[in-house]
Formats: C-alpha cells, structure tokens, sequence
C-alpha cells in the first residue's frame, strides 16, 4: 500500500507556473513561424513548362514581336529579318519590364532609358549585363522557345 501523503499535490503556483509556460511556447511559436516562413527561401515553383509554342510566329512581320510567359517570366520573341529571337523582358539592371521598338529595332528600358540591341548587348544606359537569352527553335513549322 502506498502513501499518497509523502508525494507534493498540485499547488496553485505550479499550475501557474505551466499555464505561463504553455502561453509563452503558444505565443513564440505564433511570432516565429510567420518570421520563418517570411524569411524562408521559395524553392518550390509552380507548374512550368521548359519549351513553349509561340502561336503564328510564322506569321510575324519582319520585326514584328510578341511578348510570352515562359516559367512565369516574360520573354520577348522577335522575328529578326529571316531568325527569330528571344530575350528575358526582364531588365538586368533593377528588374523593370523592357518593350521591343520595332522602329529603332532594340529593346527599351522605360526606368532607366536604357537600350539594348537586337541581340540583347548593352547598347546604351545603366544595366550591368544584357539580356537573358531564350533558345529558339523550329519544329514542325511552329517555333518553340525554350529556357537557355
Ligand atoms: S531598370 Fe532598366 S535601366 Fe534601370
């Protein structure tokens, strides 16, 4: 038999103490895990395709252009006289959206005024490197573009 009188009983403080013990976990948890998950690196991306059709780019006008999302980026498809072409939008200076101008055949940086040649160089402005390059290619009389 044993003696229940020699073991402490549950004191008013000591539940206290574990009530404020639980709360303080519950509310580091709470300003943690959203500072966690903020601060976290994406890793993950969202369905991709690595090669798409660029419809009735058979079609183009010579320096006739169209703007496509390729892995939730924008590329810019230009047919270049008898070739076709394909560079990121993206600016490689501060990130801004660059357009193609058929009339002065370059692409333009409406943030910083910056110019680009036809082949994605550096032709004038800010941006430290050119243009990411997008590989095209022709099959079946559709062309594709595809990551570099
Ligand atoms: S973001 Fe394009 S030139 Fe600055």
């Amino acid at each position: 038999m044993t003696d229940n009188t020699s073991l402490p009983g549950p004191t008013r403080r000591g539940f206290l103490d574990l009530f404020l013990a639980i709360c303080g976990a519950i509310t580091a948890c709470a300003a943690t895990i959203p500072a966690l998950i903020y601060v976290w690196p994406v890793t993950k991306k969202g369905p991709g395709v690595d090669r798409k059709v660029v419809e009735g780019a058979e079609d183009f006008a010579p320096w006739e252009s169209r703007t496509e999302i390729l892995n939730g980026k924008p590329v810019i498809v230009v047919r270049a006289g008898d070739r076709f072409v394909a560079y990121s939008a993206v600016c490689t200076h501060l990130g801004c959206i660059v357009n193609w101008d058929a009339q002065r055949k370059a692409f333009l940086c409406p943030c910083h005024a910056a110019t680009f040649d036809v082949n994605g160089k550096v032709v004038d402005g800010p941006p430290p490197a050119p243009l990411k390059e997008y590989k095209v290619s022709e099959a079946g009389g559709k062309i594709y573009i595809s990551g570099a």
